[in-house]
């Protein structure tokens, strides 16, 4: 480690959230059907059959939240909007009602001087625009546009930091070429597609955002899993940079270079993304910042039988609740190659933190500590890229709250406070009154070890 030991003071310290896993009231004020409510009530998809109905209540008890938030000491707090709320059908009418509540959100975060950091699209899509084709189709892009514009008319005035997508790579290849998300398609070519279109209709929200206000920061926020490889052999490091394709360079290069990666693009022909000319202008316009989630790394073996790469176990490692290997380096790792190779203007760790499974002891407290390592190794890897020059510019913790984690329904617990489902109490964990201290003390390089709760 190098030697500088402090945060620059305007860092901005957070915690983030998404619509569907923390609201609920999903047929409240108008809200439409989204894909992730028609994919709950599918039978099989969602552990125990578990949806997004009441989750963490949020809808109605964001007060008491953000009365959290403020005793955490948060400088931010990025939340989603959920679009079937504010245009119930996909595209036409506006439902105001909807937009009240991201109204209300907004002005109560601001009252107790917490910076709103809003994503406008965290996965759920109206229902009836998949109906109609999905992300596949560039009619929902053009859809998005609308639904941004009258977001950016009713908030742009108090918003100043968007982000238009979180985790395309999610979206598109866990919804529509393996099926484990919503909704459910099993086609890598709608998969590539639908990426397409995801990074296509950010390029025109930012311009929408940017219109509707001159003080608008806009960002996208992607998923990094930086990819190594199992050994130095040349088939594993070719496996790795096929890794490092998939995943990270689809997304960046369009961004930050206005073209796909062509060894990526030769590994899917026949299929090709839908281009039309001057997409690739409009996805790689200047983003104000770039919004990062990490959570784990992927070390990959060559495999024999000239197929896709082979994804390594690591022996000795330790892994979280869902089976993700913790390897804080590989934060470091992909930060310092940001730099050095797309060169952002201003970073935001947008997502990052770890499932356990949580319990309550006999005093009705929850003794989170490996939370609270693997956070604290985390941000020891962020401090020493922003020694490194990287410029990092915040951190929002995944989560506040335990919600609903997709697919794992309520099984995977991520939050630094507990909730206690059958009663929606909340109940900090130890992990909460570290952070709040961390929070605190800004100055101080994280230590791994446990600081005294409450
Ligand atoms: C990310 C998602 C977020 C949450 C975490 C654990 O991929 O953006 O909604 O589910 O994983």
């Amino acid at each position: 480690m190098t030697s500088t030991t402090r945060f620059p003071a305007e860092f901005a310290w957070g915690a983030a959230a998404a619509a569907y896993q923390i609201e609920g009231a999903t047929t409240e004020d108008g809200r439409g059907e989204s894909i992730w409510d028609r994919f709950c009530a599918t039978p099989g998809k969602v552990r125990a059959g578990e949806s997004g109905a009441v989750a963490c209540d949020f809808y109605h008890r964001y007060p008491e939240d953000i009365a959290l938030m403020r005793d955490l000491g948060l400088d931010a707090f990025r939340f989603s909007i959920a679009w079937p709320r504010v245009v119930p059908d996909g595209r036409g009418r506006v439902n105001e009602a909807g937009l009240d509540f991201y109204d209300r959100l907004v002005d109560e975060l601001l009252d107790q001087g917490i910076q709103p950091f809003p994503t406008l699209y965290h996965w759920d899509l109206p229902q009836p625009l998949e109906d109609a084709g999905g992300w596949p189709v560039r009619a929902t892009a053009e859809a998005f546009v609308e639904y941004v514009e009258a977001v950016a008319a009713r908030l742009s005035d108090r918003v100043t930091h968007w982000i238009t997508h979180n985790e395309p790579w999610v979206a598109s290849w866990l919804g529509y070429a393996s099926g484990e998300h919503a909704p459910g398609r099993t086609s890598p070519a709608d998969a590539l597609a639908a990426a397409h279109h995801l990074l296509l209709s950010h390029g025109w929200a930012a311009e929408v955002l940017r219109r509707a206000s001159a003080d608008a920061k806009v960002g996208i926020t992607l998923v990094l899993v930086p990819a190594y490889p199992a050994s130095e052999s040349e088939g594993d490091r070719l496996a790795a940079r096929h890794g490092d394709g998939f995943f990270n360079r689809w997304f960046l290069d369009p961004l930050y270079r206005g073209c796909y990666p062509a060894d990526i693009l030769d590994y899917f022909v026949p299929a090709t993304p839908p281009i039309v000319h001057g997409d690739l202008e409009t996805i790689a316009a200047p983003l104000d910042f770039l919004g990062i989630n990490y959570y784990s790394r992927q070390v990959l073996r060559e495999n024999p039988d000239g197929g896709r790469p082979l994804l390594e176990r690591v022996a000795d490692a330790s892994y979280t609740d869902m089976g993700w290997e913790i390897y804080p380096d590989g934060l470091f790792d992909a930060l310092v190659r940001l730099r050095d190779e797309y060169d952002p203007p201003s970073i935001y760790i947008t997502e990052n933190g770890a499932a356990f499974s949580d319990h309550r002891d006999h005093n009705g407290e929850v003794k989170d500590l490996e939370r609270q390592e693997y956070i604290a190794e985390h941000l020891a890897a962020v401090a020493r890229a922003v020694d490194a020059g990287v410029p990092v510019d915040g951190y929002f913790l995944w989560s506040l709250l335990d919600n609903f984690e997709w697919a794992h329904g309520y099984s995977k617990r991520f939050g630094i406070v507990y909730v206690d489902y059958p009663t929606l109490e909340r109940v900090p964990k130890d992990s909460f009154y570290w952070y709040r201290d961390f929070i605190a003390s800004r100055a101080r390089r994280p230590q791994p070890s446990p600081i005294a709760t409450g």
